[in-house]
């Protein structure tokens, strides 16, 4: 079995009822076979392999895939699902639990998901259902789900238009990492993960943020060493935040930052119109302009992370173009449904008053509202 080029433990805190989650980094081309077929020393006597058609049919992929025959290779089966967050529905997830049914799979299986956010999510969501509970493994393919959705056992899948309304913590025993994957994606797409590095960068280290700011060019041409030191940093600086606080009781809420805005223009936008790091980016925006509305940062602090965010092309606008002025309430009324805002006082914010200074606020919809129109 390959051995990775770097690798690091998140270890969860005790009493969470998880495992560690190795995560290993490697670079080159992704070879899956090295990881799952080199050798007899898989303590999983069979395995469901998750992905999506745009994953399937990559290069990289390849050879792996056609060594499935009818979806088989030996006690293995390969599923491959349509791409894209439309198809992040309970209907996705429960055909990943009927396939491993079919197959005559018992506890002792193993769930690989191949994929971004929405494969991983959905694979590790079933992984947590099939059986009381199977081992699951990530083979992230998006920026963004290296640098967030496959780290820290967050797994679901959108429900009734809501993004991520029904899932479960349950992490990964082990993530395989290739950097390289990310030259795969569509423009969009990269820069859609990028503003989750960005966020991360804003939230825990003023270093990356410089980094960010100061090598733009190579950021943006997805500069092989650069990329694997903002994913490897980005990763840690996430496992840390998780180990600290697995279920999200306090300082995991740091993570929402720019989703509680974001997730709103999402829903309203209508789901899959707007990345989900574009709009996370666009909320990053309003909640650092309602952090110096309410006195809590100062304009220079404001206008560096405004400075960031238009460099690599995010809108930073008050109202984004995929909205319309009538749209302003829904999004208000979208804040209030998100799931992490539970509260009745008002609707809870990610602000932040400097680097690695951050804050949560609940907020009337009229401070809302003033960043908005
Ligand atoms: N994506 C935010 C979190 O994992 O908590």
């Amino acid at each position: 079995m390959k051995k990775p080029d770097s690798s690091f433990d998140l270890v969860f805190p005790e009493n969470s009822g998880c495992d560690n989650t190795q995560i290993n980094f490697y670079c080159g081309p992704c070879n899956l076979d090295e990881i799952y077929f080199a050798g007899d020393d898989s303590p999983y006597p069979s395995r469901l392999f998750v992905t999506d058609e745009t994953i399937a049919k990559l290069d990289c992929m390849k050879d792996f895939v056609s060594k499935f025959k009818e979806s088989r290779r030996g006690n293995d089966t390969l599923l491959v699902l349509g791409a894209g967050e439309k198809y992040k529905t309970i209907e996705s997830v429960l055909k990943i639990v009927s396939t491993a049914l079919d197959a005559n799979y018992n506890r002792n299986c193993l769930f690989v998901a191949i994929g971004g956010g929405v494969i991983c999510d959905m694979t590790g969501f079933a992984a947590s259902m099939f059986k009381r509970g199977v081992d699951a493994e990530f083979v992230p393919t998006t920026l963004l789900a290296d640098v967030d959705a496959s780290i820290g056992g967050k797994t679901g899948c959108d429900f009734s238009s809501y993004k991520n309304m029904i899932g479960a913590f349950y992490p990964a025993k082990k993530i395989h990492m290739w950097p390289s994957f990310v030259n795969t994606l569509p423009e969009n797409e990269f820069i859609s993960g990028l503003a989750e590095a960005v966020k991360t960068a804003f939230l825990f280290s003023k270093e990356m943020c410089d980094l960010l700011k100061n090598n733009r060019e190579k950021v943006l041409s997805r500069d092989e060493k650069i990329l694997f030191k903002v994913i490897s940093e980005c990763a840690k600086a996430k496992a840390s935040i998780v180990h600290e606080d697995f279920k999200e009781k306090g300082r995991r809420a740091f993570l929402n930052l720019g989703h509680t805005f974001g997730h709103a223009l999402e829903s309203v936008a209508g789901l899959g119109k707007v990345t989900h790091g574009e709009g996370v980016a666009w909320g990053m925006g309003r909640a650092i302009a309602l952090s110096e509305k309410l006195g809590l940062c100062t304009k220079n602090f404001a206008d560096d992370c405004k400075q960031i965010l238009e460099s690599y092309g995010y809108c930073t606008q008050k109202q984004h173009p995929a909205i319309s002025d009538r749209d302003i309430d829904k999004i208000i009324s979208a804040m209030h449904k998100d799931k992490k805002n539970s509260s009745s006082r008002g609707t809870k914010v990610i602000l932040q008053s400097d680097w690695q200074n951050t804050i949560i606020r609940e907020v009337s919809d009229q401070d809302i509202d003033s960043v908005l129109r």
